[in-house]
C-alpha cells in the first residue's frame, strides 16, 4: 500500500477510543471557530505594532482597536463555550477539558500511545479528532479565554492593582497563545498535506475529493 495515504491505510486498524469520537461539525461550530480565529489573529498581529497613545491623542490607534476587538473577542469566546455546552453530537466540554476525569485521561493516554505507535511505524498522525487533539484544542481555548478575560479585567479596573496583575498575566499567557497558534495551524496543514480533509471539516461543507 502507498504510504502517501496514511489515513486510508490504517483507518480500520485503529478502533475509536471513546463513545464520542467523530468529526462532523455544525455550521455554528464553523462560524464561531472562524470568528475566534479572526479575533485572535487580529490581536496577535496588532500587538506587534501597537503603541500606547500619548496623553491627549484621541485618534483611533491600533492600541484602541486591540482593546475593542479584544472585548468583542470575549463575547466570541463566551459564545464558543456556551455553544459547546449546548450542542449535541460534537466535541463536548468534558472532551475539551478531560483533566478532571480518570476515564477521559485514560482516553488521552491511549490516544497518545496510538499516535506515537503510528509515527514510529512511519505513518502520519491520525486526523480523526481524537482525545489527545481535543484536549489540546481545549488548552488553546482556555489560553484564549484567559487572554480575553485578563484584557477585559485590565480595561474595567484601570489603575488598580488588579489591573496591573491582569496585564502581567496577559503578557505571559500571550506566549502560550502564539505557541498554540503555530502548533495548531501547523498540524492542521501537516494533516492536509498527508491527504486529510481536515480543512473541509472545519471551514467549508464540501469534502475533499479522495486522492
Ligand atoms: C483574544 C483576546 C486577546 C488576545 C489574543 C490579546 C493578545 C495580546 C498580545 C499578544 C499582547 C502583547 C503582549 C506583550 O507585549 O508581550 C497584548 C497586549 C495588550 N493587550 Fe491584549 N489581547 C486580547 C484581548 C485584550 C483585551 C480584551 C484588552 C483590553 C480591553 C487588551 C489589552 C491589551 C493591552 C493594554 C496590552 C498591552 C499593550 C502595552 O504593551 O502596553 N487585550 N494583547
Ligand atoms: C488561535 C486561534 C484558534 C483557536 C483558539 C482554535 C480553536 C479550535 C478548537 C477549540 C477546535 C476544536 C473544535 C471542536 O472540537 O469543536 C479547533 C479545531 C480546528 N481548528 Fe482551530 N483554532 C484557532 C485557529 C485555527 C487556525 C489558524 C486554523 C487553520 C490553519 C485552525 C484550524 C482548525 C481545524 C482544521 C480544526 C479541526 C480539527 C479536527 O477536525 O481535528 N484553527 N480549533
Amino acid at each position: 500500500m502507498d504510504t502517501n495515504f496514511p489515513y486510508q491505510e490504517t483507518a480500520q486498524a485503529t478502533p475509536p477510543l471513546s463513545d464520542e469520537r467523530q468529526v462532523a461539525r455544525s455550521a455554528a461550530t464553523r462560524i464561531v471557530h472562524l470568528l475566534l480565529l479572526l479575533v485572535v489573529l487580529n490581536q496577535l498581529a496588532g500587538s506587534q505594532f501597537m503603541e500606547r497613545p500619548e496623553p491627549g491623542d484621541e485618534s483611533l490607534s491600533l492600541y484602541l482597536i486591540h482593546q475593542y476587538a479584544g472585548l468583542a473577542g470575549f463575547v466570541v469566546v463566551a459564545a464558543f463555550w456556551i455553544w459547546t455546552l449546548v450542542r449535541r453530537g460534537e466535541t463536548s466540554v468534558a472532551r475539551l477539558v478531560p483533566w478532571f476525569s480518570l476515564r477521559r485521561l485514560r482516553d488521552v493516554g491511549a490516544d497518545l500511545a496510538m499516535q506515537a505507535k503510528r509515527v514510529s511505524r512511519g505513518h502520519g498522525p491520525d486526523d480523526n479528532d481524537g482525545a489527545l487533539a481535543s484536549s489540546v484544542h481545549g488548552l488553546g481555548l482556555l489560553a484564549v479565554t484567559a487572554m480575553a478575560a485578563t484584557g477585559s479585567i485590565w480595561f474595567f479596573t484601570h489603575g488598580t492593582p488588579a489591573a496591573h496583575l491582569a496585564m502581567s498575566a496577559h503578557k505571559v499567557i500571550a506566549n502560550l497563545v502564539w505557541a498554540y497558534l503555530f502548533a495548531h495551524a501547523g498540524l492542521a496543514v501537516l494533516h492536509w498535506l498527508l491527504g486529510s480533509d481536515i480543512f473541509s471539516r472545519m471551514f467549508w461543507p464540501a469534502r475533499r475529493a479522495a486522492r
